[in-house]
């Protein structure tokens, strides 16, 4: 086959600052697919983007490209509308897992491809995992069957999805290029423009914890993927919210899914449930579902029903004892004042040093591994009270997750003021 254009041209246009054409993007975003273009030069052009940066046209076609590189969900068929949510990660992030039964049981259809945890950042598959029984994969008719029963979906997106982006993302991690905004907006994009659903919302986190720490640069990746959502036809909002301390009081797999399963049985930790109930308002109104209040499907059990659902429907057992971890070490406070630092990115480097998270995408996770944290920021502790408790299997792993752990927690004498950033920081229509 011949080729019509040559990568190395590609790449000179964008070291050079030239927007580049539809033609050429479709051509290298499918030539790199087919393994037409070598990784060096994809990696290469991946650099150029991320120096000189994407107009909007070029960002749109790249989304496209990348998402005619693989299938099209299509949820048509199902009587309820669809509503999705999306993340881009963080420390104790475990919202889906309650929020997906809270809006199925309000009426919507909430499918939920989700993926594993790389990093400090957890991944929704892995903490459903420790739920003995649990499957994430499932074929699509599986998939659209627990849809169809229970108004809720949570299970791994299939290879079908934008296979472009699988490839991509993983040569970005590894040269340095994850991190331009044009690059991260068609990733994640791209995936959940094919996935279909006809709403989608988008938490798009900021803080130590977070992909991007800095709000001004969460809020232009928030404002690139809710235009690039729209311009597709996916009637799209985002919530730039707080990740500079954890979500909630647990992280890992196994401790974040108790939590949830709190949420849903009426309690849980406040910021937990205010980000879920927030999140879940923007998407019942995304939905067009009116005249029903979210909260009340904590109180009626109804959120808790569909979970346990859910779960059993792929054959995981809601009532099974969660996997515990072997060991434990518990860190107390020096001096007695008011907490004043739970930094999200050092918790959440302990966490996964505990063996929650996972450095290469081949490594299994620790179900009962994590950590819990027995204060926040503006709490009052005495000497000797507990701060953190770890979870380890091994305890070899205490010594490697409390050196992370140095300056993350901090204790100053009482009264002092603590900055926090505020729950919710910016939206985007
Ligand atoms: N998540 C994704 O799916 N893609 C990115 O580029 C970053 C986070």
């Amino acid at each position: 086959m011949v080729e019509p254009f040559a990568a190395v041209d590609v790449i000179k246009a964008k070291r050079d600052r030239h927007e580049l054409t539809g033609a050429q993007i479709d051509w290298v975003v499918r030539a790199y697919t087919r393994g037409v273009v070598a990784d060096e030069q994809m990696a290469a052009l991946a650099m150029a983007i991320l120096l000189n940066g994407m107009t909007n046209d070029e960002i749109v076609r790249w989304t496209t490209a990348m998402i005619d590189t693989g299938v099209r969900m299509d949820f048509s068929s199902l009587p309820r509308p669809t509503v999705d949510k999306h993340s881009t990660g963080g420390v104790g992030d475990k919202i889906t897992l309650p929020l997906v039964p809270i809006v199925a049981a309000c009426g919507a259809a909430v499918p939920q491809l989700s993926g594993r945890g790389l990093g400090h950042t957890g991944g929704t598959l892995d903490k459903l995992e420790s739920i003995p029984g649990w499957r994430a994969s499932l074929s699509n008719d599986e998939m659209m069957e627990v849809l169809r029963e229970t108004g809720g979906v949570i299970c791994a997106a299939g290879d079908g999805l934008a296979p472009a982006d699988r490839k991509l993302y993983a040569l970005r991690d590894v040269t340095g290029t994850v991190e331009a905004i044009p690059l991260i907006a068609s990733s994640i994009m791209s995936k959940k423009i094919a996935e279909g659903a006809g709403g989608l919302v988008l938490d798009v986190k900021t803080g130590s914890g977070a992909f991007m720490s800095d709000p001004a640069k969460a809020r232009e990746l928030a404002e690139t993927m809710v235009r690039l959502g729209k311009d597709a036809g996916v009637t799209t909002r985002a919530l730039i919210t707080a990740m500079d301390v954890p979500l909630g009081l647990a992280v890992g797999n196994a401790v974040e899914v108790a939590e949830s399963v709190e949420v849903l049985a009426g309690g849980g930790p406040a910021d937990v449930v205010e980000l879920t109930l927030l999140l879940a308002r923007e998407m019942l109104d995304l939905a067009g579902i009116t005249g029903i209040d979210p909260a009340s499907t904590l109180s009626d059990g109804s959120a808790m029903d569909v979970w346990r659902r859910m779960i059993a429907a792929q054959g995981g057992d809601p009532d099974a004892p969660l996997p515990a971890a072997r060991e434990s070490d518990v860190i107390r406070a020096e001096t007695g004042g008011v907490v004043t630092r739970m930094d999200a990115m050092g918790i959440g480097v302990a966490a996964w040093r505990l063996g929650a998270g996972r450095a290469r995408k081949e490594d299994a996770v620790v179900a009962g591994a994590g950590v819990l944290l027995h204060a926040k920021p503006g709490d009052h502790v005495s000497v000797g009270d507990p701060l953190l408790t770890l979870l380890a299997d091994e305890p070899a792993r205490f010594a490697l997750a409390r050196e992370a752990l140095d300056g993350a927690v901090e204790v100053g004498p009482a009264g002092t003021t603590i900055e926090r950033l505020p729950l919710v920081i910016g939206r985007v229509d």
